[in-house]
Order: C-alpha cells, then structure tokens, then sequence
C-alpha cells in the first residue's frame, strides 16, 4: 500500500513535470519565430537593397531559409539572425524577445534606432549582442544583467547615453565589452572587477569621469584595454602590470591621468601598444620598457615626463613608432636608439628651452 502510494506520488510529480516542459515548449515554436521576424520587416523602414521585401515572405512556411536567418538542426528554431550591413533603416520589435533559441543578434552596420525592447532580456540563450554603427539611444538597460549566456557585447558608435549599469558586471561570461563611441557618463563602477571572462574592454570617446577603476586589476584576461577620450584622472594604480599578464594593448590618450607611469607594465611580456600621449603624467620614462620586446608603440607625447631617454628603448626591437614630443625631456638622445632600424627620427623644432633638446618624435 505504501509502495503504491508512493508510485502514485512519484507519477504525479513526473506528470506534472511533464506537463511543465509541454507547456514551456508548447508556447513558442518555428511559427512564433517566423511572426517574430515578420514583425521586425514591419518595423523596417527603408531597406535599401529589397532584400527583406522580396525574400522574407508571409507565404513561406518556415523561415530558416531567409536571408540573414539560421535555424539549429536540432530544434529547428532560429539560432542566429544576421542582418548586418545591409543598409536598414528601422526599430526593434518586442516581439525579437520570443526567438527563444536565438544564440546571435548581429545587426551591425545599419541605421537602427530607438532603444532596446525589454522582451529581449528573454532571450536566454543569446551569446552574441552586436548593435555596433547603428543610431540606438537611451540608456545601456539594467535587464541586460539577466541575459546569463551573454559573451560579446558589440554595441560602439551609436547614441547611447546615461550611466554604466552595474547589473551589467552580472554577466560573468562576458568576453568583450565595446561600448565605445556613445556618450556614457558617470565613473566606472568598481563592480566592473567581476567579469573574471573579460579580455576585450573598450570604453572609448565617451564622457566617462572619475578615476581609474580598480576592479580592472582583477581581469587576468584582459587582452585590450582601451579607455581613450574620456576624463579619467587621478594615478594609475602603480602595481597595475602585476595583475595582467595577458595585456597586448594599454590605450588610455585623451584622458586626464597624472602621477607616473607604472614601470610595473613591464610586466605585461605580451604588450604590444602603450598609449599615454595627451594626459598629465610626470616622473620619468620607466627604463624597465626595455623588457617589452613585442612593443610596437609607444607614445608618451604631450605629456609632463621628464629626465633622460632611457637607453634601454633601444631594446625594443620590435618598436615601429616612438613618439615623446612635447615633453619635458633632456639629455643628449641615447645611440642605443640607432639600433632601431624600422625607426625613422624627426626632431620637434618648438619645444626647446633649457637642455641639449627637448622633444623628439620618432615616427614609423
Ligand atoms: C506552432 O504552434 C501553434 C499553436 O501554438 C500551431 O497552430 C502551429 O501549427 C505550430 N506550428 C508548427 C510548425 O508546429
Ligand atoms: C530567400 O533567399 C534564399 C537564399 O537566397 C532562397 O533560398 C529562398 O528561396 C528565398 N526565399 C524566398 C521566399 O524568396
Ligand atoms: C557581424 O557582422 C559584422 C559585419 O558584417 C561582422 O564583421 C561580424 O563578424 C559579425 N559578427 C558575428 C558574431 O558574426
Ligand atoms: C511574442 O511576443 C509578443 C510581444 O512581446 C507577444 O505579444 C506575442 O503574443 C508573443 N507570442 C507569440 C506566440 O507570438
Ligand atoms: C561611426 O560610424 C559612422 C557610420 O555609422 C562612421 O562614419 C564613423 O566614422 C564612425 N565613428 C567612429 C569614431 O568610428
Ligand atoms: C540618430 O538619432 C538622433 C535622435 O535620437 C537623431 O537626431 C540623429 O539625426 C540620428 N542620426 C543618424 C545618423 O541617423
Ligand atoms: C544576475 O544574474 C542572475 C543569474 O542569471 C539573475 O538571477 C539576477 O537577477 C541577475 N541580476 C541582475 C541585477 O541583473
Ligand atoms: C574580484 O573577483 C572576485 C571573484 O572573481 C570578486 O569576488 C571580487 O569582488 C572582485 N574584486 C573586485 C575589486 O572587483
Ligand atoms: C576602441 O574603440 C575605438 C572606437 O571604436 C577604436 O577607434 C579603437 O581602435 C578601439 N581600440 C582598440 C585598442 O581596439
């Protein structure tokens, strides 16, 4: 008796568990998928080359085979949408937020507009959000914390303002991060530390304030680093190379950075690009760069650096440009610096005062 009962039990939970999947399958299919794209042709505009006008048909019967759709074998829903480059005037539609097997949005390279549907934060299995070189506006929403799947986050050059979300640093999948070339404000926050996945961080020609975020020393992966034209100021943490090994590129110009430049980024074996010009830095040139053997710029121009040339520079064998213009350097400049062959050297006439010179621009 008791044994029945408990079977009876255990069919009643599997019968329910069943009837929860059904349902949950039961309420999107190929079909919700063709009506979700249909309504996003609704919301297009202009379209330029017809190319959504003539293929994109209400008569199919599934939409794996349009242009610019994938659908997955297995499920045989839509995986990836790729509408990029095609010239495409319009808006997104809530309806985007039922393809629930979506892996990839691209939609780079149009002329969207208007903000993000809340129904996209539905899409829980999408990796690949890239909305770069449209015109979408508002703020980065708060929802895009709960996209749990999310890897690639492509959204540069469109219009987008407001403050960097923290619910964004939910995403601890997070490879890149490109948001350059909007107008963001505010600092960035400290929580930007846990994306422990990041290797790509690009913040550029934004309207970003506050100092350098410290949460960045906790990115072992990062690869990319770039964060130029905004108005960052205050010293770069000075153990900064102790913390990314991975660093290929460390681009921070146009910023309002000060105190000395960390000799610690010597650490950084694999660096490849140091750009600093057009900030407040002083102190002098860390001879510890002669370490960096795969850099193949570095421009420290218009900064307050002062002191001799390192003759260590003349390591750098793969150096193709060297800028340090419009500095206050002196000295006589170190023969070491001939060994470097891809070099070709202009000096600077207008910035003499005092020492044998005191500027120099050595450019490719
Ligand atoms: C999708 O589901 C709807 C009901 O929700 C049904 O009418 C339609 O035939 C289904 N389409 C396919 C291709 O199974
Ligand atoms: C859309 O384009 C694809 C690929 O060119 C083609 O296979 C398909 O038949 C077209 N569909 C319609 C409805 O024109
Ligand atoms: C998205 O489209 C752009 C432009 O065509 C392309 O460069 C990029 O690789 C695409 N992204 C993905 C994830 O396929
Ligand atoms: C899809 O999304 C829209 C808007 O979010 C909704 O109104 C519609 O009922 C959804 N479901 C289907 C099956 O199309
Ligand atoms: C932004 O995109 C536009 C085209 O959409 C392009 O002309 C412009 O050069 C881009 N700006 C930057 C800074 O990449
Ligand atoms: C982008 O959108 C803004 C309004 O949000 C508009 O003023 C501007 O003209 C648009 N730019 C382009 C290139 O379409
Ligand atoms: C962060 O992600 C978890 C898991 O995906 C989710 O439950 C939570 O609501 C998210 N928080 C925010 C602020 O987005
Ligand atoms: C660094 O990452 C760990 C987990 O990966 C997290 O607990 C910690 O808060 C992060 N620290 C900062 C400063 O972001
Ligand atoms: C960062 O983004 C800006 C704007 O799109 C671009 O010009 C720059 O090359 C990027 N930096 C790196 C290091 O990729």
């Amino acid at each position: 008796m008791e044994i029945t009962r408990h079977y009876f039990c255990l069919s009643i939970f599997f019968f329910h568990s069943l009837m929860l999947c059904l349902t949950i399958n039961a309420h999107t299919n190929i079909t919700t998928d063709k009506h979700a794209l249909l309504s996003l042709k609704s919301k297009i505009s202009f379209d330029p080359h017809s190319i959504l006008a003539d293929n994109w048909s209400v008569n199919s019967i599934t939409p794996c085979n349009w242009i610019g759709v994938t659908c997955n074998s297995r499920h045989n829903r839509v995986s990836a949408l790729d509408l990029s480059n095609m010239g495409l005037v319009g808006e997104l539609t809530p309806n985007l937020g039922n393809l629930s097997f979506l892996i990839s949005l691209n939609l780079s390279q149009n002329n969207f507009h208007n903000s993000f549907p809340r129904e996209l934060s539905q899409l829980r299995r999408l990796k690949v959000l890239q909305c770069n070189m449209n015109n979408f506006s508002g703020i980065i929403p708060s929802w895009f914390g709960l996209l749990p799947n999310l890897r690639f986050l492509y959204l540069e050059n469109n219009s987008i303002s407001g403050f960097l979300p923290t619910s964004l640093f939910n995403l601890s999948k997070l490879e890149v991060l490109h948001l350059g070339v909007n107008s963001l404000e505010g600092s960035i926050p400290r929580e930007m530390g846990n994306l422990p996945q990041l290797k790509w961080l690009n913040l550029s020609l934004n309207h970003l304030s506050g100092s350098f975020p410290l949460g960045i020393l906790n990115l072992s992966k990062l690869e990319i680093l770039s964060i130029s034209s905004n108005s960052l100021f205050g010293e770069l943490p000075l153990g900064i190379g102790n913390h990314l090994p991975k660093l290929q590129k460390f681009n921070m110009p146009w910023n309002k950075f000060s105190g000395e430049i960390p000799s610690s980024l010597s650490k950084c074996s694999l660096l490849q690009i140091i750009s600093l010009p057009c900030n407040n830095f002083s102190g002098r040139i860390p001879r510890e760069f002669g370490n960096l053997t795969k850099l193949e710029l570095l421009d420290l121009s218009s900064n307050q650096l002062t002191g001799a040339i390192p003759r260590e520079i003349g390591a750098l064998s793969s150096l193709g440009e060297l800028a340090l213009y419009n500095n206050i350097l002196y000295g006589a400049i170190p023969k070491e610096i001939g060994n470097l062959t891809a070099l070709e050297v202009l000096y600077s006439e207008d910035n003499n005062f005092g020492g044998t010179f005191s500027a120099m621009l050595v450019a490719k």
